[in-house]
């Protein structure tokens, strides 16, 4: 369907032309004075200028040439020169009939689909995961959705941690405990055994040791390097042992990103990379992208428009270790042999801001993409406590994010086993749904790139810009649907009718503005547009539910008309939240 907002502005355009004036003029926005009037157009003004004359002249023409219309219930120009429109209820009422009929509520698909991946998550294997990484995968699920929504074909990929020194430090630390085990001796030939010599309780407990001594002990961190080393050039014995930690940690990664409702397409990490880097380091040396510099192999990639000089990409270490940047240029190599993609997205921290700019700067001017390719960097702030500092534990250490997910589910089991009569596994099951829709409504309500405050008590309110209010307000919607369909009625032969007060009003724009908000936010690649839509949407619907009285309704046309108008909020409010990536249960 066409946008509400583009009707209207056709509708006025058309009358600037036929007035004399040019097309331009005839932009209409939503209302800055909702107390005033609906929509406004601020043309007339501008024409002004450009045709000499007295804007109110102009928008007094131009109004007088829109009276009468259908699509309007009242057009005033008002001095010095604007443009004020109500839509009539009646248009309004078909447009929303027309949403309700189509399954996608008038969401229209991209005439251009593109091929994106979303590189998103980022976890480190072996590592556990903390809170820094909800972020990622919270923000990265939703902008996979929504690309996905609007017709996209979206690859996510975790794009694992999986090939650093923390490979090495696990390794020698196993070697330490259990020097007895085949991995590492170097002459065995046999098979390993197909069981991981560890525990992921085990695992988790290592990495921290490891890292620890690593610190301390300079030749414990000499030996690290070095079984990173040879892990990375295919010592059989390591390459075996660096499988079972993989699939060990991948395990229980999956057990936490679908607590989060978090999935992914591609589990492929910065390992799968390794292959391509030798012939992608050869050519860009071949084609003199590439130099030695102080015995490192580099790329320059600063631009004469640059502020601050950024530094050149390193490709290769002098001892011809790979880094970061490395493995990031190199996955791009496969990511465009096997995917071809339009658009790669990435999501990390806002601190690693740099070493994007020289990733995709070095990506493009190699010729690893080509001109077309859009390769953007989605920075999130940092997830501070309420004291405004990096989010800890009580006690100070890092939090783990099955730490934080779980004390959230337990906070809101608390809340809602207090007042209700819900069975134990319902509630917490409820529990569950709510808590995750708190924590993600929480951080992607605000603009990704700003720091944010995780403010738990506020989080999982049921009242105020919160996901649990918008939950709450889903299921009172579904809880009046059910009265309605035990009362033995259906009001599946009947249509949404002409608003009846200003509060039925108000919703039935606030449900048209869903396709453009929608599109908006996902060519934006802005989930917290989609939330500020929802949180007036369901703000609308709470007020139109208060002044009006649904269930003694007697007119059986006009109850139904408004149970067609809640069936609509609700798909539009659950399209929405499934595109943000939580649910909402049936009762709470
Ligand atoms: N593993 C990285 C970290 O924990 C994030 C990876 C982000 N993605 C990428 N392609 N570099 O910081």
């Amino acid at each position: 369907m066409k946008k509400l907002l583009d009707n209207i502005t056709a509708e006025v355009t058309k009358a600037f032309v036929e007035a004399g004036y040019e097309e331009k003029f005839g932009k209409v926005t939503l209302s800055n004075r909702p107390d005033l009037c609906e929509f406004q157009c601020n043309g007339a003004m501008a024409a002004a200028k450009q045709y000499k004359k007295a804007p109110f002249m102009i928008a007094d023409d131009v109004a007088a040439r829109l009276q009468g219309q259908e699509m309007f219930a009242s057009v005033e120009s008002v001095k010095p020169g604007f443009l004020n429109l109500k839509l009539s209820e009646e248009y309004l009422a078909e447009y929303l009939r027309e949403m309700q009929a189509d399954e996608r509520y008038g969401c229209e698909k991209t005439a251009e689909p593109k091929t994106i991946i979303v590189d998103y998550g980022g976890a480190n294997v072996a590592k556990p995961l903390h809170v820094g990484h909800l972020r990622s995968a919270v923000i990265g699920e939703s902008v996979k959705r929504m690309s996905r929504y609007i017709g996209h074909n979206v690859i996510g990929d975790v794009h694992l941690g999986d090939w650093g020194l923390q490979m090495g430090l696990i390794i020698t630390e196993l070697h330490e405990r259990k020097p007895e085990l085949v991995y590492f001796d170097e002459a065995y030939e046999g098979e390993y055994p197909e069981e991981a010599p560890f525990t992921i309780s085990e695992l988790e407990e290592i990495y921290p040791t490891a890292s620890g001594k690593s610190k301390e002990d300079a030749a414990y961190k000499e030996a690290a390097m070095q079984a990173t080393f040879e892990l990375q050039k295919g010592r059989r014995g390591y390459i075996a042992l660096w499988k079972h930690i993989l699939s060990v940690s991948i395990a229980d990664l999956k057990k936490n990103y679908d607590s989060l409702n978090v999935s992914f397409d591609l589990w492929k990490g910065e390992s799968d990379a390794d292959p391509y880097i030798a012939p992608m380091a050869e050519q860009m040396k071949k084609d003199g992208f590439a130099y030695m510099s102080e015995g490192a192999l580099v790329v320059d990639v600063s631009e004469e428009r640059d502020a601050k000089e950024i530094p050149p990409c390193m490709i290769l270490k002098s001892d011809g270790a790979s880094l970061y940047t490395t493995t990031d240029l190199a996955t791009i190599v496969w990511r465009m042999k096997d995917y071809h993609p339009d658009q790669m997205v990435y999501l990390a921290d806002k601190r690693q801001e740099l070493h994007f700019v020289q990733v995709f700067r070095c990506a493009k001017k190699t010729g690893l993409v080509d001109d077309s390719t859009e390769l953007k960097f989605i920075g999130f702030g940092t997830m501070n406590g309420k004291d405004g500092k990096p989010f800890k534990t009580r006690e100070g250490g890092v939090m783990r994010l099955e730490k934080l997910v779980g004390d959230i589910q337990n906070e809101m089991y608390q809340k809602i086993s207090e007042n209700d009569t819900m069975e134990k596994e319902d509630a917490e099951k409820t529990a569950k749904q709510v808590a995750l829709s708190a924590i993600k409504y929480g951080d992607l309500s605000n603009q990704a790139s700003k720091d944010y405050i995780f403010d738990i008590d506020r989080f999982i309110s049921f009242e105020g810009n919160t996901g649990p209010y918008i939950l709450y307000t889903i299921v009172r919607i579904k809880s009046i649907l059910k009265k309605y369909a035990q009362s033995g009625k259906s009001a599946a032969d009947y249509t949404i009718q002409a608003a009846h007060s200003a509060s039925e009003k108000n919703l039935m724009l606030e449900l048209a503005r869903f396709n453009e908000v929608m599109t908006n936010a996902a060519e934006e690649l802005a989930p917290h547009k989609i939330c500020a839509y929802i949180y007036s949407l369901a703000n609308a619907l709470n007020h139109f539910y208060h002044e009006t009285k649904i269930m003694v309704e007697e007119d059986a046309a006009v109850q139904a008309g408004y149970i067609r108008l809640l069936e609509l909020t609700r798909d539009v409010l659950e399209t929405c939240i499934d595109v943000l990536g939580f649910d909402a249960p049936e009762k709470m």
